[in-house]
């Protein structure tokens, strides 16, 4: 437990004086509800808020991000846009990283985050964690396709994919596609050797984790307590 001011001082943003000053003025929230009290004391994980936009604490962090097209899954790119741009300096500088990577081209859901180990488990294939995929193709998407992603398609170059599920959407030109592992490329590749190349790719859920629909192209937002704790149970 820490207390309030001392949490937002900590950031380096502000002086305790400072943050005693938005507490006062009701611009801070801790789980959601705005607290006045400059002493109050608030667990490590309790997520703290400024004018809506969370801040880190000392424990670790986990971020939700809706990627756009057009930025890398990389922390560090010396000539593209990475991910951690759209993040403000103090989480840029809490050395997070994304769990699993998405093309540059794709969107959707990204978990940052500076937790190693349970990054490390959740990208395993060992733990069988679903990403679940919006596609469009180029082509229409129909049962022999689901019946052979269920089965476990062998790529070109011999590449084996484990089984993944195929949830054809209206006319088949979209669909929801469900994968427990993460090769290269790997939704792109697999559709493309059904002749049907991928012309759009969200990715809109990771293990409990479901796209916030809230959340904007490049917005994010903290992950409340119930989603890390669905994290850790996972
Ligand atoms: N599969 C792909 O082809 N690309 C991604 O970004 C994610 C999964």
């Amino acid at each position: 437990m820490e207390r309030l001011d001392k949490r937002l001082a900590a950031t380096g943003r502000w002086s305790r004086t400072e943050a005693k000053a938005l507490i006062r003025g009701g611009r801070v929230t801790v789980d959601g509800t705005v607290c006045r009290a400059p002493e109050e004391k608030v667990p490590e994980s309790a997520p703290v808020a400024v004018d809506g936009v969370p801040i880190p604490g000392a424990g670790p962090v986990y971020l939700m991000l809706n990627k756009p097209a057009g930025v890398v899954s990389s922390t560090d790119d010396p000539r593209e846009a990475t991910v951690l741009s759209l993040l403000p300096e103090e989480y840029r500088r809490r050395g997070l990283f994304p769990a699993g990577r998405l093309d540059k081209d794709a969107e959707g859901l990204l978990l940052l985050t500076d937790d190693g180990p349970l990054a490390h488990r959740l990208l395993s294939p060992r733990y069988h964690v679903d990403k679940v995929y919006y596609v469009e193709v180029d082509g229409a998407l129909d049962d022999a396709d689901a019946a052979a992603l269920a089965e476990g398609l062998v790529l070109g170059d011999g590449t084996a994919c484990l089984p993944a599920r195929l949830e054809v959407l209206e006319g088949g030109r979209s669909a929801h596609i469900t994968l427990q592992e993460g090769k290269y490329h790997q939704v792109k590749r697999m559709l493309a050797s059904r002749g049907k190349p991928v012309v759009y790719l969200k990715r809109i859920a990771f293990g409990p984790l479901i796209l916030d629909p809230e959340l904007p192209k490049g917005g994010w937002r903290a992950l409340n307590l119930p989603e890390i704790e669905a994290l850790f149970r996972h």
